[in-house]
């Protein structure tokens, strides 16, 4: 009897794995496609225009400094797989004037026609202890990493509605997470756009139109070295705990993830545990994906206690070694 249950259970997961595909949205085709990358002239968001640009697709590329655009630009360039490709640079803030975004996302629109994915990719982040942080950098970083992601995307969807195709990603971080030391104004600028994006996919997937959130670990970017100039001890530290990913790897996960109208997109085992263990109420794009969440939650949440535990310790070993390098100044 025992036998015959465990035989229909693997049947019946078997059978879940199967039918999986058949529920899961359709591939987009980048071929022809129209990508817009903000935050496409450096970093992760240079990597995924790259990769998409190599998969056949017309990109946009969003961000201030014209001089890093036009280079970022050349270098694409040199991933063309046909002679019709173009990419296109503008130059905005994406975080200030809503207009002015919707002026130039309409811009594009009009040289290479609708956008058929828009990746948020332009932030930054700034680290310190929350007493030591200016309010002003709390004002910031909601302003560029959410607002900077909100715009843009506000300004594509009805056009993504109409049509009824197109992907939106919204690039947040490992950070957005989970809450770690130094990263109070960071951290949830982050969070932030986890809701935006859930309430979102709610919204247009009626409309065959997938929203994707990734959370990259630490990337070796330009962005990360300024980031790692201010990083507090304990930040560093616990940020040490795992490795450094490449750009490349980053975004090649991005894009797979994107094309597939996956809602999650994660990087390694860390990533994979994280995503797991803090999918709470966010749309799964396959049943093996919900599948594999309910099965590991358990394990995972208590790999997680682990971690919590070193960083803890971390943190309080910075604070002792602090306090043992004053008595000494003192007594100096
Ligand atoms: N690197 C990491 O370890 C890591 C980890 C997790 C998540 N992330 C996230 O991934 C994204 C890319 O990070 P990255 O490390 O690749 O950064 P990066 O190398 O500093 O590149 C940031 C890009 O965003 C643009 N940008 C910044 N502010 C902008 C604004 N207000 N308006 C328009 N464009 C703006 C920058 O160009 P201009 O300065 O010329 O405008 C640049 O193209 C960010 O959202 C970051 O939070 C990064």
């Amino acid at each position: 009897m025992l036998l015959l249950a465990a035989a229909f259970l693997v049947a019946f997961v078997l059978l879940l794995y199967m039918v999986s595909p058949l529920i899961s949205p359709k591939p987009l085709a980048l071929p022809g496609a129209h990508v817009v990358v903000t935050g496409g002239s450096s970093g992760i968001g240079k990597c995924i225009a790259i990769e998409c640009y190599k998969q056949g697709a017309f990109i946009t590329l969003v961000a201030r400094n014209e001089d890093k655009l036009l280079q970022a630009k050349k270098e694409i360039e040199k991933h063309s797989i046909n002679d019709k490709q173009v990419v296109l640079c503008i130059s905005v803030d994406v975080s200030q004037d809503y207009s002015q975004v919707e002026n130039v996302i309409k811009q594009a629109q009009e040289k290479l026609g609708p956008v058929d994915m828009l990746v948020n990719c332009a932030g930054m982040s700034l680290s310190g202890k929350f007493e030591d942080l200016e309010v002003s950098t709390f004002e910031r970083l909601m302003s560029v990493n959410y607002l900077g992601s909100v715009y843009p995307s506000r300004a594509v969807i009805t056009t993504m509605k109409e049509r009824r195709v197109g992907r939106i990603v919204f690039v947040s971080s490992q950070a957005g997470q989970l809450g770690l030391f130094g990263f109070t104004a960071y951290s949830s600028s982050k969070f932030a756009i986890r809701g935006l994006a859930e309430a979102l996919q709610m919204e247009v997937k009626p409309y065959n139109v997938y929203v994707t959130v990734a959370y990259p670990p630490d990337t070796d970017t330009p962005g990360f070295a300024e980031e790692n100039k201010t990083k507090p001890l304990e930040t560093r530290l616990i940020s040490e705990t795992v490795s450094v990913c490449k750009p490349e790897q980053v975004a090649k996960q991005i894009v797979k993830d994107a094309i597939q109208g996956n809602f999650n997109s994660s990087i390694g085992s860390d990533g994979y545990m994280l995503s797991s263990l803090t999918c709470g109420m966010a749309p799964v794009t396959s049943i093996t994906e919900g599948l594999q969440q309910v099965v590991t939650m358990g394990l995972f949440r208590t790999i997680a206690l682990f971690y919590l535990g070193s960083f803890d310790s971390i943190v309080r070993r910075c604070m002792t070694q602090r306090a043992k390098s004053e008595i000494a100044d003192k007594t100096a």
